[in-house]
């Protein structure tokens, strides 16, 4: 069983031909709202990926509030530990470009109500061998209580580096297993502009620091990792984009799910990059991830 502790978002989703430069302003080609949020989008993925789930967040009590949540209960992810708080629900404000590389600006809303009372309360209801999987779209202070009380339950902790926040690198150290991108492995690591020999030296001293499995993802290079001192990659599928957005959510809650079934380290990888490149093909961050179906055909 997985926890997801985290974010939940209503995505306001702009497409344009190509994204704007500072002080442009560009003519967009279509409108969309959808279902996201880091936290919704990486439990939606784990529960699409066969686990049984459970969201702990929180909405506002205005009129994103319902659809935000609708996707996750629709699939059956437990919501009991999903607050209704006064004020707006999260909102993120999406630009899509033609190439499928987007823009987002986040407005945390209900997301920043989250505490570590919150996180104490959603480890306490875990068991020790479930899973709990956290991003940084809450408050820092309740992203470590969850970590803190997770380590003391015996219970194994995947924290998704986004989106980077200056505290990445503390809380960083504090999860079994860290998911970061380039940019925030980066952060992570203390090094900028890191070349691929760079980065592999970076993950083997991490690694020998600290025993976290570490995992970066390439975007179209797939991912490396390192787990008992071996370095693991894998590869997605080769695609054009049409909407990245989502994508790391759906590879981090494959991921967690692949783990939670008890898969290989390696299986667990590729089915979470395949996972990831299908939520590339269709727009929006929910409605992109796939079913376990789609994705073991490619396997
Ligand atoms: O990772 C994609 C997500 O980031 C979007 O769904 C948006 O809500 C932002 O949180």
């Amino acid at each position: 069983m997985i926890t997801v502790f985290g974010s939940i978002n209503m995505d306001l989703i702009a497409t344009t031909a190509r994204l704007p430069k500072p002080g442009e302003t560009v003519a967009g080609t279509g409108f969309a709202t959808a279902a996201g949020g880091k936290g919704a989008n990486q439990a939606l993925a784990a529960r699409r990926a066969g686990s049984t789930v459970n969201m702990a967040g929180a909405v506002g009590k205005d009129e994103f509030a319902a659809p935000a949540i609708a996707l996750l209960s629709e699939a059956g992810t437990g919501l009991s530990k999903v607050n209704h708080v006064d004020g707006p629900t999260g909102t993120a404000l999406i630009l899509v470009g033609g190439d499928g590389e987007n823009m987002i600006a986040v407005v945390p809303g209900a997301n920043g109500t989250v505490s570590p009372d919150d996180a104490e309360a959603a480890v306490a209801a875990m068991q020790p061998k479930d899973i709990l999987m956290l991003q940084l779209e809450v408050p820092p202070a309740a992203v470590e209580k969850a970590l803190d009380a997770a380590r003391k339950k015996g219970i194994r902790s995947v924290l998704n580096l986004a989106p980077l926040i200056a505290d990445a690198p503390h809380l960083g150290r504090l999860a079994d297993i860290v998911i970061a991108n380039e940019t925030e492995f980066e952060l992570l690591a203390g090094q900028e502009g890191m070349t691929a020999g760079d980065r592999e030296a970076a993950l083997k001293r991490l690694h020998g620091e600290t025993g976290q499995t570490l995992i970066v993802t390439l975007g179209a290079d797939g991912v490396i990792a390192i787990r008992d001192g071996e370095l693991v990659r894998a590869k997605g599928l080769k695609i054009e984009p049409v909407d990245t957005v989502g994508a790391g959510d759906t590879f981090c809650g494959y991921f967690a799910a692949s783990l939670d079934d008890g898969l290989d380290f390696e299986t667990s990888l590729r089915r979470a990059a395949i996972a990831g490149s299908l939520a590339c093909l269709k727009a929006g961050a929910q409605p992109s991830i796939p079913l376990s179906a789609e994705v073991a055909n490619k396997l």
